[in-house]
């Protein structure tokens, strides 16, 4: 048994807790959260407490040099009784290459796991059970020493919060080429999963959207030539008949997704290319008819299709294919995360069950004392 505390508080919070119809995205929070501090390199034992706003230092390392690095992965349960998470190990281990990146103690596997199965073992019943949804998971890290100089905190705290929803966006999107800015630079932090990546792609995301587009297309950040990604999905293009898609760089996000999609694609016959792929390329392939089709992944958005990629000038470059192929690795991915299929690859792991039978095992607890 792990040896993590509960504050008896959160039974009530969560017997008492009424899950919203509308669910959305990340909107909705369980009552509980996970929180692990690690001190001079020193994990200290784990707590569940009430979801509640958390004391900072206001000089903490966090609020002014964003030592940050956080996770999404989601936990499942539609297809069986107990919850499953999807590859988390990968999460642990991503999670670790940010944290060195930013200077920060890698969570160890024993402490994420015990931080994501609390919550999702105490969350069980908030689980929304419809396919396509599912309880996504939020763990992160923080620098929390309180000094305004520029050095590594001496003190993190590890938490996990978590919020049942739907897939973040479902339907076709539509792409703008970001042609003027950068979201990463190279030996930069493009490839840690890291708040300023974010903070640095917010305002390309804004006019994107103020401009009737989904999301922006990054390209890499010194020739502005290839594509990379999207600001949290990683992309696929059908050419040829081959699923191609950008080769990992420093500068951009190895999404789980990805690494998950381009496996099963193989499994199911498919020839899948990693590659350089220039912009003018493959928009010359959408014109010519070579690239039939285009979709993006990641936790949040599963599989999702891209209909449009328009140029800075809005010159758009439209899908003939939308939703062909990417359907069909969308249901085949999910069948395997909600266990509706085989699993060939060892990708599920099911909740413990001595994370499954905490509630229980505090309402025996109560009712004995
Ligand atoms: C920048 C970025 N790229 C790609 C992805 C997809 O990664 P994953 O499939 O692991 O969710 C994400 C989401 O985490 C992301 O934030």
């Amino acid at each position: 048994m792990s040896n993590f505390s509960i504050d008896p508080v959160v039974f009530d919070a969560l017997a008492s807790f009424k899950t919203p119809e509308q669910l959305g995205f990340g909107r909705v929070k369980s009552p509980v959260m996970y929180r692990a501090n690690c001190i001079d390199g020193e994990w200290q034992a784990g707590e569940v407490g009430l979801y509640a706003p958390i004391s900072v230092d206001p000089a903490a390392k966090v609020l002014h040099y964003a030592q940050e690095v956080f996770e999404g992965l989601k936990a499942y349960r539609v297809g069986e009784r107990k919850p499953n998470f999807f590859r988390p190990l990968k999460n642990q281990q991503r999670m670790a290459f940010s944290a060195r990146r930013m200077v920060m103690p890698e969570v160890p596997p024993e402490v994420f796991m015990e931080g994501i199965s609390a919550i999702t073992g105490l969350s069980k019943d908030l689980i929304p059970v419809k396919s396509g949804e599912s309880l996504y998971l939020r763990p992160f890290l923080i620098g929390m020493t309180g000094e305004l100089g520029m050095a590594p905190s001496s003190e993190y705290a590890f938490l996990v919060i978590a919020s049942p929803s739907q897939a973040y966006h479902a339907g076709h999107m539509k792409v703008l080429i970001e042609r003027e800015g950068c979201r990463a630079a190279v030996g930069g932090t493009g490839a840690a999963k890291t708040g300023g990546n974010y903070a640095a792609a917010t305002l390309s995301a804004k006019r994107t959207q103020a401009r009737g587009y989904h999301q922006s297309l990054w390209l890499d950040p010194v020739k502005r030539e290839n594509v990379e990604e999207l600001s949290g999905m990683n992309l696929f293009a059908l050419i040829d008949g081959e699923l191609h898609t950008p080769e990992l760089t420093p500068t951009f996000l190895e999404g789980i997704t990805r690494d998950s999609v381009i496996d099963l694609a193989k499994h199911l016959g498919h020839q899948v290319v990693e590659r350089t792929i220039p912009i003018e390329e493959l928009l010359q392939d959408i014109r010519s008819g070579r690239c039939t089709e285009v979709f993006a992944c990641g936790t949040a958005a599963i599989i999702s299709p891209v209909s449009v990629i328009a140029d800075a000038d809005d010159t758009a470059y439209e899908l003939p294919q939308v939703d062909d192929l990417a359907a069909t690795l969308r249901s085949r991915l999910l069948d395997i995360q909600e266990r509706r299929s085989e699993d060939p690859f060892g990708w599920v792991v099911e909740l413990e069950d001595e994370y499954y039978n905490l509630a229980e095992t505090n309402a025996g607890a109560a009712e004995a004392s």
